[in-house]
């Protein structure tokens, strides 16, 4: 007998922090457009508001709130935690450090166990953001690199942890996006142009170039697909 793979994510709930972002925006227009219901968690609502999303405002630091978010949080098939930032070299003071890596590290753990049972009823997925930063130092951003790299070894830990419950997870290591948070980057010739030369394609990418990949690793096409992190990168670490 044939077997056809559903690569629909019709009808899913999908949660995504840092969705007024660069990244977490272009995967929130996918979703919907893909006809998922898409709220959006992040710090502030955002400037244009799109028709039919849900916005919660929210500090993915915040146990409380994350976890009153999680109360009223009825159905959700899919939690994407693509909220981050940087603090590059500030992050050398061990206070900064612990914000940094709470931020992209700590809140993936906090996210995860808030939302455990909702994902445990729709037998859902977790994706986590990760980054090139992940497999490989950054002498510029210590707690990011750390941090990333601490996602690619949780989101194993927890695909093993959570798989009882029939919930998958994973991660994408986007490549060099070109978003707020890699304005500095993109900005400063020198560091511009290492990048750039080590890229197969020459170029930075738009966010919307992830987005195949999430909707992909929230898709029943995965479903044989857990705890891995996937470069979505342009070529950039296979050169
Ligand atoms: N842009 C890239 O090149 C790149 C590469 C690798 C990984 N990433 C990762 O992708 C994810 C999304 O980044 P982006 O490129 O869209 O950047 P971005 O700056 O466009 O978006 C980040 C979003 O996170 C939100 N945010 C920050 N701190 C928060 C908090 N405490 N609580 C809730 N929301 C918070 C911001 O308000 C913003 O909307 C991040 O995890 C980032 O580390 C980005």
């Amino acid at each position: 007998m044939t077997h056809s793979p559903s690569f629909s994510v019709a009808g899913k709930t999908v949660l995504i922090t840092g969705g007024t972002g660069g990244i977490g925006g272009a995967f929130a227009d996918a979703f919907q457009a893909h006809g998922a219901s898409v709220i959006v968690a992040d710090l502030r609502p955002p400037a244009d508001p799109q028709p039919g999303r849900q916005y919660e405002t929210l500090d993915v630091c915040d146990t409380k709130a994350v976890e009153a978010l999680a109360a009223r949080t009825k159905r959700l098939d899919v939690l994407i935690h693509c909220a981050g930032c940087l603090a590059r070299w500030e992050e050398y003071k061990a206070d900064i450090f612990a914000e940094i890596v709470d931020i992209h590290l700590v809140a993936t753990m906090r996210l995860a166990s808030a939302f455990r049972p909702q994902l445990k009823e729709t037998k859902g997925c977790l994706i986590n953001i990760a980054s090139m930063y992940g497999y490989f130092g950054a002498a510029h951003a210590p707690a990011y690199s750390a941090a990333k790299t601490g996602v690619i070894g949780l989101t194993k830990s927890l695909a093993l942890g959570f798989a009882p419950d029939g919930i998958r997870v994973n991660a994408i290591a986007p490549g060099w996006i070109k978003t707020e948070i890699s304005r500095g980057g993109r900005e400063n010739p020198e560091f511009n142009t290492k990048v750039v030369a080590r890229l197969p394609n020459g170029e930075w990418a738009e966010p919307e170039e992830l987005a195949g990949t999430a909707i992909f690793l929230a898709s029943p096409a995965a479903q044989l697909i857990n705890g891995v992190t996937i470069p979505v990168d342009g070529g950039y670490v296979a050169s």
